[in-house]
């Protein structure tokens, strides 16, 4: 069996990064099943690039801080997804909006990871949001990317509660650690050919999942 490849897009401080690499690039058993074979940041400050480099991971900027266009920008992340021609891609906390045009090339093998219980709280300051609205409980998604934003079907989620006198530091650690669970369960789905998006449906084992994703009963 060919070594499945992930490329992986960040921006930030790279905790879900860290946890694909966990799983899905460094152990044994994993050694000829799947590899990272490249981690794109669009911000060179992000803590994510000093992980992929301690893992031995190739790592390369594409700084969104020029005045090129967003075309012009997803031309030169096709341009790297072309040179390597990745089986999956994994959004890990990159907070750029990609192309329509770029979304339709890649959307069926893109997975996300979005702080929120999908529908709910799409785009950002969702944990704040959520206590805001004093919601009970709140939690992450794993979806397939499309061309509107946070709206793809939805393949796993994780949900946590939300204490009285929580803040957005608290919150946003207990959604961590659920995502950190969930995000490389459902790449390895998705590598292993098990979920797959199936006429904009996502499908896990050739049946189409419900709404919010996988649930078992
Ligand atoms: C994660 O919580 C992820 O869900 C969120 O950014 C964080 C990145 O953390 N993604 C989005 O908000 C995308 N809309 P990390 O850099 O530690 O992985």
């Amino acid at each position: 069996m060919q070594t499945k490849k992930i490329i992986v897009l960040i921006s930030g401080d790279g905790s879900n990064l860290q946890a694909l690499i966990e799983k899905l690039h460094l152990p044994k058993e994993n050694i000829g099943a799947s590899e990272i074979v490249l981690v794109i940041s669009n911000n060179a400050d992000a803590y994510g690039l000093t992980r992929a480099k301690d893992a031995q991971i190739k790592h390369l900027v594409i700084s969104s801080d020029t005045d090129i266009s967003p075309l012009e920008y997803d031309a030169l992340l096709t341009v790297q997804i072309e040179k390597l021609q990745p089986d999956l891609i994994l959004l890990a906390g990159f907070m750029r909006i990609l192309g329509k045009p770029f979304v339709r090339q890649y959307g069926h093998k893109m997975l996300n990871i979005h702080p929120s219980l999908l529908p709910k709280y799409q785009g950002i300051n969702t944990h704040q949001r959520a206590i805001d609205n004093a919601e009970k409980e709140h939690g992450a998604s794993v979806h397939f990317v499309t061309p509107e934003i946070d709206n793809g079907p939805v393949v796993l989620q994780a949900k946590v509660p939300i204490f009285d006198d929580d803040n957005v530091a608290e919150l946003s650690a207990r959604v961590h650690t659920q995502e950190h669970l969930i995000y490389p369960l459902s790449a390895q789905w998705f590598l292993s050919g098990r979920l797959k998006l199936n006429a904009g449906n996502a499908e896990l084992d050739g049946k189409c999942l419900a709404k919010d994703g996988y649930a078992p009963d």
